[in-house]
């Protein structure tokens, strides 16, 4: 397996300037991705998740903007990019799929010029045979060439869901992001498209960004999962990992709100209270108000930083701090 890195986002912020006030939705978010990987990332709605999947393929648009950091893929600063330059690497070398993608296929084109209108837009060199790359890209999502000629409306949510999973892998590319792509449909349906992505994923060697609000969507699929709050991410781990062993209080209040994987069932609890506002400054850390394990006089005063506490496992939270590391005061 190739594992080189394919992806590195470094102290990235990014959010919305408003009249009344600046949403900083994406604060400080530095992670890597490799070849070939399958990263998960979960989170509340409103965290931030589509921000930073809009930022980093720069995909936000006003009143969005990434205020700082930098996003290199393949070795190239995406954010330094010209437009032009960007557009053809968009597609190409990367692709996206949007939450409620399956709402924005145009409802009287043909199942086939979607998926060729998707390939035409994005290249002007495609050599191949047009059509016959349509009937490939449907079988590899099991849709059935019959639907070829179908209309949008004559097919099922999953359906649609994965003609548009099919435009993004129309061009081979090396990563392909996915913005909830699945949370419009039931739970057996969205386990199992995933586990087709995954089985491409294996097949062809891209790397994903899978971004949800429901972990337990994740933890059989993914290799390694970033758990973000509040606009950062809090907790990254390999998903196993992450599962047996959660160290961020809000990490493992998400591990008790879904029903375990194997063994008894125990009994489910949310977490208390709500999220801070993003267009609020934050001097301490983000969970604090919501934390049964908060150290008072450190944790309002400090933002914890994200660092390695056993290999490729990272956590923010003082939980973890060094004897005599905090400074605050
Ligand atoms: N176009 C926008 N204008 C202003 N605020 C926005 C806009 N889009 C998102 N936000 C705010 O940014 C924050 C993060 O949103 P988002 O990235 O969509 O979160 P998620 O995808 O995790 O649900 C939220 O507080 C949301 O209200
Ligand atoms: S830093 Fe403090 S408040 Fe934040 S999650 Fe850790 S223990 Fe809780
Ligand atoms: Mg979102």
């Amino acid at each position: 397996m190739r594992m080189g890195k394919l992806l590195k986002v470094e102290r990235l912020n990014a959010g919305y300037k408003l009249k009344s006030a600046t949403v900083h939705a994406v604060r400080d978010v530095s992670f890597e991705l490799k070849e070939g990987e399958f990263l998960g990332i979960a989170g509340e709605s409103g965290c931030g998740k589509s921000t930073l999947a809009f930022g980093i393929v720069r995909l936000l648009t006003p009143p969005g903007e990434i205020f700082s950091g930098k996003v290199e893929f393949d070795g190239k600063d995406l954010l330094k990019m010209e437009e032009e330059e960007l557009r053809r690497e968009r597609w190409k070398e990367f692709s996206i799929v949007f939450q409620a993608s399956m709402n924005v296929l145009n409802p009287v084109m043909k199942v086939k010029d979607q998926i060729i209108d998707a390939i035409t837009y994005h290249t002007n060199d495609y050599d191949g045979h047009l059509e016959e790359r349509a009937k490939e890209l449907l079988s590899l999502v099991n849709v059935s060439e019959k639907y070829l000629n179908a209309y949008p409306h004559q097919l099922s949510g999953g359906m649609k869901q994965r003609v548009v999973i099919a435009t993004a892998l129309a061009l081979n590319p090396k990563m392909i992001i996915m913005d909830e792509p699945t949370t419009a449909l039931d739970v057996v349906v969205q386990k199992k498209i995933l586990q087709e992505i995954d089985g491409l994923r294996k097949k062809f060697g891209f790397s994903i960004i899978f971004i949800t609000h429901d972990l337990s969507l994740l933890v059989e699929i993914s290799d390694t999962i970033a758990i973000m709050y509040a606009g950062s991410i809090v907790e990254k781990a390999a998903s196993k990992r992450l599962y047996d062993n959660p160290l961020h209080p809000y990490t493992e209040g998400l591990m008790n709100s879904f029903p375990p994987l194997v063994g008894k069932r125990k009994r489910l609890h949310g977490i208390a209270g709500r999220p801070p506002d993003l267009s609020r400054e934050m001097n301490g850390c983000p969970f604090y108000e919501r934390c049964t394990k908060r150290i008072e006089g450190v944790c309002e005063r400090e933002i914890p930083k994200l660092k390695e506490v056993e290999p490729g496992h990272t956590v923010a939270c003082h939980l973890y701090d060094e004897e005599g590391e905090s400074d605050a005061d």
